[in-house]
This record gives structure tokens, sequence and C-alpha cells, in this order.
């Protein structure tokens, strides 16, 4: 297994490309399941969670090609195929994206029951309910979501909030058989996120009917057949959030290019506020310059436009060394505190209670070994490491790899000293704490 070695203290200066998102890239890959002719998906990240998925199309009977250009063209090669395998489920919760999709396009989909995950218990309930909804029958067998769907019935209202607020991939499923169903369908308290957004787009490029998008309430006009498109996938907001805190944590000054800074009021703001300079260029670029300590800062995630859960880590992480005490609530996963006790170890001063984290500022963090042990912790852990003093060691960046596009070689251009070591003898690493 792959691990990061980060000599800290280094301030990043320099340009950096956003990547295309994962979150879009995702459920888009997944409704191009629904076209009659071939995808041209452009923006799309070399990612391991994005190979994932290509694999899970391949099972379905979908080929795909990465083109020179990095394009990746999709097409159904057998549209007989609706089996979602255990194998590849268990290894990303996404794959739950081709559920609708396939019961939409198909008429049946057997996809395998996503587990929990660090970060909390994961329901799938709501994605199920808004699919039953539209007339699709859910069963739960052996492991395996069934839905059998010929002739989905539109034509209805339906309602898509949960105790935390609209879900987001849920909102892609439901949205993506909804697409091909007879009649007018309107979903109430739809995901707003940009990634959301983005699928819509995508379909009506494809021939769906949807108003509304971007809001709570979508009005989808059922149509009998979407055709083959070319998409541009949007920047990946988390991924920009990131190396901003980056930036901000190692005092540097640095310029990300290709960003959506309209979809990052919420990071963007709260940056700001906290002392750090953002400056906004033309076409989505985005200069963050950090100098002293910040501002400590009350941070709370919340369905967008809020705060995003997925910058929760690597915000916390900036905080850790802000002058004054911050809070950090989240309420999308009220457990997604993985990190905290790694950045303990690093030095941070951190007290939970429930679903906050009171974060103490100190000057600095040390290095030391952590472990990443979800994607955005991982991130988190990166950006802490490269403001720490002496060298940190991150175990497991396969986490990070699911997420983020060579990671280390864009910090490496910014001027952080940051080396990938592969190939820990696995015992060695079953033999750290997990
Ligand atoms: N929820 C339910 N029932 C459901 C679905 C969700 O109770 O049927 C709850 C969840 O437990 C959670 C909240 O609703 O408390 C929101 O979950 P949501 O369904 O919106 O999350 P998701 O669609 O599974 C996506 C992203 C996550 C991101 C969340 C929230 C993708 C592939 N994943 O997950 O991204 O944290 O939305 O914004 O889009 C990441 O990239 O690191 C990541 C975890």
């Amino acid at each position: 297994m792959d691990r990061f070695e980060i000599e800290g203290g280094v301030p990043l200066a320099g340009t950096v490309n956003v990547s295309g998102a994962k979150n879009a890239a995702l459920p888009i890959l997944a409704a191009s399941l629904l076209a009659d002719g071939p995808c041209r998906l452009e923006g799309v990240p070399d990612l391991r969670d994005i190979r994932t998925m290509l694999r899970i199309l391949e099972e379905l009977g979908v080929e795909s090609t990465r083109e020179e250009d990095g394009a990746i063209t999709t097409r159904v090669v057998d549209p007989t195929r609706v089996r979602a395998p255990y194998e590849l489920v268990k290894t990303m919760r996404a794959s739950i994206c081709v559920l609708g999709p396939l019961v939409g396009r198909r008429g049946r989909a057997e996809v395998s029951f996503p587990g929990g995950c660090v970060i909390g218990p994961r329901p799938v309930d709501l994605h199920l309910l808004g699919l039953e909804a539209l007339g699709v029958e859910i069963t739960v067998d052996a492991g395996y979501i069934t839905a059998e769907g010929d002739g989905l019935r539109g034509g209805g209202e339906l309602y898509l909030g949960g105790p935390y607020g609209p879900t987001v991939t849920g909102t892609a499923n439901v949205l993506s058989a909804a697409v091909l169903a007879p009649g007018t369908t309107i979903i109430q308290s739809a995901a707003c996120e940009p990634e959301v957004v983005d699928l819509a787009r995508f379909l009506v490029a494809m021939g769906a009917r949807i108003e509304g998008i971007g809001g709570p309430t979508l009005v989808v006009h059922g149509v009998e057949r979407l055709h083959g498109t070319r998409w541009r996938v949007i920047p990946d907001r988390i991924e920009a959030g990131t190396l901003a805190c980056a930036a901000a944590m190692t005092g540097g000054d640095v310029t990300l290019l290709g960003a959506d800074p309209a979809a990052m009021t919420a990071p963007l703001t709260l940056l700001s506020r906290m002392g750090v300079s953002v400056e906004r260029g033309a076409e989505g670029a985005l200069r963050i310059r950090g100098g002293l300590r910040t501002r400590p800062a009350d941070v709370v995630t919340l369905p967008y436009p809020g705060f995003p859960t997925d910058l929760q880590a690597q915000f916390m992480a900036l905080l850790c060394v802000a002058n004054g005490n911050s809070f950090v609530t989240e309420k999308i996963y009220p457990e997604r505190f993985i990190h905290v006790a790694e950045l303990q170890r690093m030095g941070a001063h951190l007290r939970k209670e429930g679903p906050t984290v009171i974060v103490q500022g100190v000057e600095r963090l040390s290095g030391c070994h952590v472990m990443a042990s979800d994607l955005r912790a991982s991130a988190a852990l990166v950006v802490a490491g490269l403001a720490a003093s002496g060298r940190t060691t991150v175990e497991r960046v396969y986490h990070i790899d699911r997420g983020y596009e060579r990671i280390e070689e864009k910090l490496m251009r910014l001027g952080a000293r940051i080396e990938r070591h592969t190939g820990v003898a696995v015992e060695a690493d079953a033999a750290l704490p997990s």
C-alpha cells in the first residue's frame, strides 16, 4: 500500500489546474446507460472511483474508451445486463448511482446493497422510496436490491427529503429514472448541489425535459428515449477547496485555474472571514493567499449552498492552527470525525462534543505517522502535513486516490515536498492500528 512522506513547512506557490468533479462524473457516467447513442464525456478525472464505475458499466454492457485527449466515450453494447455485483459495489458506495438509470431504461436492476462506511451509516431508503413512487417494485434479497419497473409511471409528486436534508445520489437516481417515465413527475426536496445540476443538464443535453434545475423542486416531463451527447463535467469544488486550504495553511500564494467560484461561495466566504486573501480572476481563476495565523471560525456543514461536508475535515485542519477557538459542527454525517484522532496525534487541540468539535488553535502542528481512513479525512491529513513542522507520513493513501487526481504531482508543482512511496508490506500495514 502506498504512503506519502511529507516534509512540512513550505509555503505553496504557483498555479494549478482544477480537475473535473468526481461526484458529478460518477452519476453522469451512470446516466450514460440511458442513452441510445454514444456519449462523449470531457473533464472526467482519472481516479480510482471513476475506474470502478467504468468496470461496473462494463458489467452492465457499456463499453468505454479513454480517448487521447482524455475524454471518455461510452457506448451501450449489451442492454440485457442488469446486475452490479457486490465485488465492485463494496469498493464504492456511489455504485448505487446505476440503480435509477438501469431500472429507468432496462426495466430491471440488481444492485448489491452498499454497506456502511467509516463516515457513518449511509442508508439508501430515500432512493428506494423515490423509485417506488415512480412505480418501481423493490425487493431486497441476499444482499441485493432488485428493482423492477417495466413501464414506470410518472405523473406523481414525490418527496426526497430525509433527516439530514435532501439526498444527493438519491436525487440523481430518481431523476435518472423519472426522465423516461411517462407523464410529469414532480420531485420535491431535490438536492441542489452543483453536481446534481450538472447531471440534470447532461440529461437535458440527451433530450430529457426537466424544469427547475438548481432548485429544490424538479419538474420532469417523461420522454420516450434519450440520445447520446457530448458533455464537459464541472470543475471539482472539493478539490479546489482542499487546495485552497493547503495554500492558506502553509501561508502560500496559489492560483487555482479552471475552478468554479460560483459553486464555492460558502467555503470561499469562510476563508475570507478567516483572513485569507481570496481573489477571483477571469475564467474561474482563484488566487488564495495565506499569511499569518488565520482567525478562528464557526463551521456548520449543510446541504448546498451551505458549507459542504466534503470540506469539513480540511477546514478543521486549517482551524487547528487558527488564532483562537473554533467550532466545527457536522450536520450531514454527525459521525464524520475520523480525522480528529489523527490531527490530535499531530498536536491539535480538539474536543468532540456530539456532532461538534471544539478546536483550540495552536501555533503549529508537528509531523508524525498518521493513518488515512477515508477520502476527505486523508486529504485533511495531507493539508496538515504540508503545514506541520518536520516529517509527516500518511499511510493508506489509496483513500486519497479514490477522489484526487495525482494530488502529489499537483502539490509538488506548487513546491511541496511530498513523495509517494509504493508497496509497503501488507503485514507491516496490518500491524498498524485501524
Ligand atoms: N440519507 C438517508 N437516506 C438515504 C440517503 C441519505 O438518510 O436514502 C442521509 C445520509 O445518511 C446523510 C444525508 O442523508 O446523512 C446526506 O446523504 P446523501 O445521500 O446526500 O449522500 P450521498 O449521495 O451518499 C454524496 C457524495 C458524498 C457527499 C454527500 C453529501 C457522491 C458520490 N457522494 O453522497 O461525497 O459527502 O453527497 O454532500 O456524490 C466524498 O466525495 O467524499 C463523499 C462522501
